[in-house]
């Protein structure tokens, strides 16, 4: 698979070793920055790897900041996006599961890196189910994108 991976200065530790992870389960890897851990804004690399996605270049994305949280609400602004912020395993299946999520936010100050890492083998390991009610909730998320308008 095609992997969009991007962290700000937070998540720069964890970028190697999963951009690592990657390479060894054979996907190839976009890096697209930071480079260093000098302090830069989580919301430019969010919507690199979010942008990534929106046009095709990937077909999944990882993005690492402090908490994951900075990182998913500024990918969820791309169109298209369904970024999730991960803490736990389960979370990390059933945001694939269910949510057919597109980008998986980790948290260096929230979990370790072995967390993280495993965390990535989860959710690549996942599919999603694509049940009806499923895609049901995902299409009125797609039509809000469009219009703005929700209906039920
Ligand atoms: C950076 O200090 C930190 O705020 C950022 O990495 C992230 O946690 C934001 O959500």
């Amino acid at each position: 698979m095609k992997i969009a991976i991007g962290s700000d200065h937070a998540g720069f530790a964890y970028k190697e070793p999963i951009i690592e992870l990657l390479r060894q389960l054979e996907h190839e890897v976009f890096d697209l920055g930071t480079n260093s851990e000098t302090s830069t804004d989580y919301p430019v690399y969010a919507f690199k790897v979010g942008e990534a996605i929106r046009d095709k270049i990937a077909d999944l994305g990882i993005l690492i900041c402090g908490t994951g949280i900075g990182v998913s609400i500024a990918a969820n602004k791309v169109k298209g996006v369904r970024a999730g912020a991960c803490q736990s395993e389960f979370a990390a299946k059933m945001m694939r599961e269910h949510n057919d999520a597109n980008i998986l936010c980790l948290g260096s100050r929230i979990n370790t890196l072995e967390e993280a890492l495993n965390f990535v083998k989860i959710y690549l390991q996942s599919e999603y189910s694509a049940g009806p009610r499923h895609q049901r909730r995902i299409d009125i998320i797609y039509k809000y994108e469009e219009d703005g308008k929700w209906e039920k």
